[in-house]
């Protein structure tokens, strides 16, 4: 890749950029929600389509001098229509997942209509009706959960949908390692007259791949962020079935109106280039292949690190992650821990969980990046054998109820991390792993 532009102009950003990037070749990342995006999107991104207003949508915009940006905007649709056969209507506007969520429900309710989501502590996401999210100031949310063995509660959802009868009904999930059950929400949805959305952020690559069960047979309204398995720039699509057309002809409209003028103003023409180039990508064989692997990647890690002791939530995994109980309050030690270790995951609360929304007691993974740089199951088994040996080394800290006891031992435990030689030696390990596998060849 060549900066020379911004290396000359503004030596102190170009240092920056070229930290992080090197930060992201040489440490092994597994959140599951992020990606790597292609050099060719990356150029899109970059483009000086940034310079365009063009507010409105293709052939009916509020300037002039749109031509071009309107075929852009019609390609990124048809090639989404492409990737997500049966969708009728798609909208690339939205500025990322959580204005796109606000975006479907602000044109599908009326303020103070109910919504009904997964609360944020069972991993829904805070779009999904969360207390602090105004989605829950403007619309009245109401939260199902999950059942103790971590399956969704699918008889919660139901009784919930007849005691509020909601006008939307999410299904989306931000650590969920199972198969979305789109089947099951439609006929809950179906049997109150509600609206089903469902908010794929997290599976649309595996979608798109055939390793997920699409939801367009079931649900009226999607919503993906492009910048997830779909391995494309950080953005938005809402796309709407024919199931919803076939129960308001208007909705698509409505959808649309909501973006704008509801909510946004000018698209940023860039990112809808960007789009169009990840959804080309995604339309190759290549791309199914990827998306397959993700998944027995993530069975493959899930395999090992249950031979290594490790507790899985569900057992296991259908998708691109896997949520490990650790100690009641401990999800915080094992991801800083790893950190120091150059491998990347976040802390995550498990079903039923002993420990707090802060302090929780599991970490959530994923095998988006580790396979979109090549890596395949035997690269697995090492990233196994890394997370129980960083285990090992901090068993001595376990979670402390008293909060001024905890303060003090989370500060010998960092002093401890920052000094122990065999996470400076994994972390070695980890780079020389990397190394082998660049993001950008
Ligand atoms: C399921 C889900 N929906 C929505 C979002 C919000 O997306 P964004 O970060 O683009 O606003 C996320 C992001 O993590 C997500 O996981």
């Amino acid at each position: 890749m060549n900066f020379e532009n911004l290396q000359q102009t503004d030596p102190l950003c170009y240092q920056l950029m070229i930290d992080e990037m090197q930060r992201q070749e040489e440490s092994l990342e597994l959140i599951p929600s992020e990606c790597i995006a292609s050099l060719s999107t990356i150029e899109a991104l970059g483009s000086p389509l940034t310079n365009k207003y063009s507010e409105g949508y293709a052939g009916a915009r509020y300037y002039g001098g749109n031509e071009v940006i309107d075929e852009v905007e019609q390609l990124a649709i048809e090639r989404a229509k492409q990737a997500f056969p049966w969708v009728k209507h798609v909208n690339v506007q939205a500025y990322s997942g959580s204005p796109a969520n606000m975006a479907i429900y602000n044109g599908l309710c009326e303020a103070g209509d109910t919504i009904l989501g997964l609360s944020l502590s069972q991993w829904g996401h805070l779009t999904h009706g969360h207390k602090v999210s105004a989605t829950s100031k403007f619309f009245n949310a109401v939260q199902f959960g999950l059942n103790t063995d971590g399956y969704i509660d699918l008889e919660e959802v139901e009784r919930l949908a007849h005691e509020h009868n909601p006008k939307v009904i999410v299904v989306g999930f931000t650590a969920y390692s199972r198969e979305f059950p789109f089947e099951a929400f439609s006929k809950i949805a179906e049997s109150v007259g509600a609206y089903l959305m469902a908010d794929i952020s997290h599976i649309s690559g595996l979608v798109v791949s055939g390793a997920h069960t699409s939801p367009v047979p079931y649900v009226d309204v999607i919503m993906t962020t492009t910048h997830k398995t779909l391995g494309g720039p950080r953005w938005a699509l809402i796309m709407t079935t024919e199931k919803w057309l076939k129960k308001d002809p208007e909705m698509a409209k409505k959808i649309d109106k909501s973006i704008f003028p509801g909510l946004q103003w000018g698209p940023h023409n860039h990112q809808t280039l960007a789009i169009a180039v990840a959804l080309g990508e995604a339309l190759t064989p290549e791309f199914r292949e990827q998306g397959h692997q993700i998944v027995k990647n993530a069975q493959a890690l899930g395999k090992y690190l249950e031979e290594y002791g490790f507790d899985l939530a569900t057992g296991g995994t259908d998708n691109h992650l896997l949520l490990m109980s650790v100690g009641k309050g401990r999800g915080g030690f094992l991801q800083e821990a790893l950190d120091m270790a150059g491998i990347t995951l976040n802390k995550n609360t498990v079903p039923n969980d002993p420990g707090t929304a802060f302090n929780p007691s599991g970490v959530r993974m994923g095998t988006p990046i580790m396979t979109m740089r090549g890596m395949r199951e035997a690269e697995m088994k090492q990233v196994a054998g890394w997370i129980y040996r960083v285990s090992e080394i901090i068993t001595d800290f376990v979670y402390i109820d008293d909060k001024e006891a905890r303060k003090e031992r989370l500060k010998e435990f960092r002093a401890f991390i920052a000094e122990n030689q065999e996470l400076k030696d994994i972390k070695e390990e980890v780079k020389n792993l990397c190394i082998q596998f660049p993001i950008y060849k």
